[in-house]
């Protein structure tokens, strides 16, 4: 007998990736399936992909290997997210072929534009949700995949994300997470369309002028006033937002999270490297003195602040000395946690194309070890058996 149509999706990757799996919930229900309970009584699988590392590609693929392996009956496999967006951008088809060769087992690869914004989130936590407020990056950080799999910076309307936000809190949800690769640059892609400045729902306009932050020109962003009215919403008791990148974080949103204590104090500020060439190389626009400094404002500023942040040790030509600069910053900002990752070449990024990947895969474990005891362990390295 035929079962009834059903899915389970498996998700992989970052938060982003959480919210995005979501949304497909509610386009496969309104498709007239069913949620299965688990992958075994499911008709289709949907892998909601990840290929920020090497290794978040090969867990993917091992994946699919595994239950094609183990299925009993006729699954259908679909592929989304991250991998999938990849294909859709990348206009050489390689991508493409690379995974049709390496995983022929996929029957169907579903682009998450098709998806959209406007099917509203199946939550699975009532008190809990992750909000999206932007999709896509313009940073270009030299290792990074994300602005091909993504694409660029799209955010979302303001009152879009009000309204989202106010129906969640009418509903039971007190604490929210906003999210986007780099939440504090949201909306300056809105002001930049408007010449005569974009109307916030508070009657305020915010002008596409030009203003200096950290040596560079930028038009104001609008996270500030976005975290402003999500803190009035009634009902929403903590407000969360991942990422940040310090190049954005400016001065009125350090001075917004100050005055607004239902905004968690626990703030993610990805340094990636403390040795300004390697910075330079990332792309990244800061300077290990300006990240300092930066770190020192928000916890003056903010009382009870703690940072956590990303790094990647082992990027292209990093030699021992830049990695000791990296080990230096985090013993000087005491971070709470730190993602740490080893470097690997993504496809179409700079550093793939234009740098060599010369760390030895030894020495890029060494070199987490060290900072993963140092600050996630909070061991003196110095004194670790290795
Ligand atoms: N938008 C976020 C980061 C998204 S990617 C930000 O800018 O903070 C998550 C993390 O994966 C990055 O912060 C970086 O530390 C790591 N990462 C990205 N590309 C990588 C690569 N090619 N190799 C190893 N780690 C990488
Ligand atoms: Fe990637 Fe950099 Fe954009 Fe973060 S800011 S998603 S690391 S390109
Ligand atoms: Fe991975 Fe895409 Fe997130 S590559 S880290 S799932 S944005």
């Amino acid at each position: 007998m035929l079962k009834d149509p059903s899915f389970f999706i498996k998700t992989f990757g970052c938060q982003q990736n959480s919210a995005d799996s979501e949304r497909v919930a509610s386009y496969y229900l309104a498709r007239g399936y069913k949620l299965a309970k688990n992958l075994k009584s499911a008709t289709e699988i949907i892998i909601n992909t990840c290929m920020v590392r090497q290794s978040a590609e090969d867990k993917v693929t091992g994946f699919i290997k595994n239950i094609v392996k183990n299925k009993k009956h006729r699954l259908k496999i679909v592929l989304t997210g991250c991998m999938v967006g990849m294909i859709k951008r990348d206009q050489t088809g390689k991508y493409l072929r690379i995974l049709k060769k390496r995983i022929p087992e996929v029957d169907e690869f579903l682009p998450l534009e098709e998806v959209g914004f406007d099917y509203s989130s199946v939550r699975s936590d009532p008190l809990h949700a992750w909000v999206p407020i932007s999709n896509g990056c313009n940073n270009f950080c030299t290792y990074c995949v994300v602005p091909f799999t993504r694409g660029r910076e799209v955010s979302r309307p303001f009152a879009d994300i009000i309204s989202e936000i106010e129906d969640l809190a009418k509903n039971g949800c007190s604490e929210i997470t906003l999210l986007g690769q780099n939440v504090n640059s949201y909306g300056s892609d809105l002001v930049k369309k408007k010449s005569k400045g974009y109307k916030l729902p508070s009657g305020e306009t915010v002008k596409p002028i030009m203003v200096k932050h950290l040596g560079r020109l930028r038009i104001p962003t609008l996270f500030p006033y976005l975290l402003e009215e999500v803190c009035k919403i009634k009902g929403i008791k903590t407000v969360k937002f991942i990422s940040s990148n310090p190049w954005d974080f400016s001065d009125e949103l350090v001075k917004v999270i100050s005055q607004n204590p239902k905004i968690d104090r626990n703030i993610h500020l990805p340094i990636q490297s403390g040795d300004d060439q390697i910075l330079k190389k990332m792309n990244r626009w800061y300077s290990s003195k300006e990240y300092l400094a930066l770190v020192k404002k928000i916890k003056s500023k903010i009382r009870n602040a703690q940072i956590s942040t990303d790094i990647i040790v082992g990027f292209c030509g990093e030699n021992e000395k830049q990695f000791q600069n990296t080990v230096k910053i985090a013993k000087k900002v005491n971070f709470a946690y730190a993602y740490i990752s080893k470097y690997s070449p993504r496809p179409n990024t700079v550093a793939s194309k234009a740098f060599e990947n010369d760390v030895p895969h030894a020495e890029k474990e060494h070199r987490f070890y060290i900072l993963d005891q140092l600050i996630n362990h909070k061991g003196s390295p110095r004194t670790a058996v290795h």
